[in-house]
């Protein structure tokens, strides 16, 4: 089992290996008092692994009160959180208790804000078991649900205890859930490392994931010391992700996170090898990774939809809105756009 330590605030472990779940109570006892803990999981997830990690957290001296919920996106709602947040108070969960999130960055997200809000804060550890999860979403502490008017826009900043990544639930996600997760791994390399875009287009779906969850958390905590709370670096990882996130939205979520990464990601770079920006020919190598991992390259909307629901974003700032921009593989900038330049550097972005 390989460990990494996240320098935030409040340093935790993720602990990244193949069937270590049975291991999460025991881990979970060292960073915890043993209490009652709520396993929060959707019901996919649940039927997968929810009795195997109850065992777990039961053995350690856990007391287990479960929580379910249908899976996908429309889970990261208000209205579910607020149910959420009542089982906790029903089930008479106090300061000393915990959260456990086991599931994709959906039941992450929700479950780390309902941990952050309940009682002015208690503690949580996630269980990422989709690739996404693993690589993006279970480190370094953001938390959200969804608002009619935007992804993502209630949500705060809170710091997991103790993240446990089992490479061996990827076994059961789908093709497509694959290459979702696998979209957050193309944008860390077109971030920091091209031989992680050639390993990703040589080896496709085929890739040794464990290995390159591991990368990607190594690069991931490094952003995560420098700028825990995103008020500059961190704003990296949103590479693909501004248009990425209207697309989605566009799409009342019946677009994959990932997916619309995969969108995003094509759109800026065409964009900015368009302008100059970048070296020639980004556009098409990150083109061949997302081809080989069956990721979308063009996105079903219009640039004007897209770029009306992106000036929501929350990288807005006035004037201008931050965007992303990579120069070339493994260097990307923060680049603070005009407004008025959004719609036509989308609008070159579209196509090849
Ligand atoms: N907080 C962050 O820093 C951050 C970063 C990236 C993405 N996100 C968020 O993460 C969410 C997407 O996460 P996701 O792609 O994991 O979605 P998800 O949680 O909806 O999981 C995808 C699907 O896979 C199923 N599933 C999960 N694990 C499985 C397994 N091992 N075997 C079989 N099926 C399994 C789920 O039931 C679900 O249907 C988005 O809401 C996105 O905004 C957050
Ligand atoms: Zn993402």
């Amino acid at each position: 089992m390989e460990k990494i330590l996240i320098e935030s605030a409040q340093p935790y472990q993720v602990c990244i290996g193949q069937n270590i779940l049975p291991q999460a109570g025991a881990l979970a006892a060292e960073v915890l008092q043993p209490a009652t803990l709520a396993l929060v999981m959707d019901e996919t997830v649940a039927a997968y692994y929810g009795r195997e990690a109850k065992a777990a957290f039961q053995q350690a001296g856990f007391q287990v009160a479960e929580y379910f919920f249908p899976a996908g996106e429309q889970a990261k709602s208000m209205d579910r959180l607020a149910h959420l947040l009542e089982f906790l108070a029903e089930k008479g969960l106090g300061r000393n208790d915990c959260i456990a999130a086991l599931g994709g960055g959906v039941t992450g997200d929700l479950a780390g804000l309902a941990a952050a809000l309940y009682q002015r804060g208690i503690a949580y550890i996630q269980l990422p078991t989709t690739l996404l999860a693993a690589v993006d979403s279970s480190v370094g502490g953001k938390t959200a649900v969804n608002l009619q008017s935007g992804k993502n826009l209630a949500g705060a900043f809170w710091q997991p205890r103790l993240v446990l990544c089992d490479c061996q639930t990827f076994a059961t996600l789908p093709q497509a859930e694959i290459s979702a997760g696998a979209a957050e791994c193309v944008k860390y390399a077109v971030l920091s490392d091209p031989a992680l875009l050639q390993q990703l287009t040589d080896c496709a779906l085929d890739a040794p994931w464990q290995q390159i969850v591991q990368l990607c958390v190594r690069y991931k905590a490094d952003i995560v010391r420098m700028d825990e709370k995103e008020q500059g670096l961190r704003q990296l990882l949103n590479l693909g992700h501004t248009i990425g996130h209207a697309a989605e939205r566009l799409s009342d979520y019946s677009i994959r996170h990932g997916e619309a990464v995969a969108m995003g990601l094509m759109i800026i770079s065409r964009a900015a090898e368009k302008m100059s920006l970048a070296r020639d020919g980004i556009s098409a190598e990150i083109a061949a990774a997302l081809r080989a991992l069956r990721l979308p390259l063009h996105c079903p909307y219009a640039a004007e939809q897209l770029a009306e629901i992106a000036l929501t974003d929350k990288k807005r700032r006035g004037e201008h809105i931050n965007l992303v921009l990579p120069e070339d593989i493994g260097k990307c900038r923060i680049y603070p756009l005009p407004i008025e330049q959004l719609l036509p550097l989308i609008a070159s972005g579209m196509e090849d």
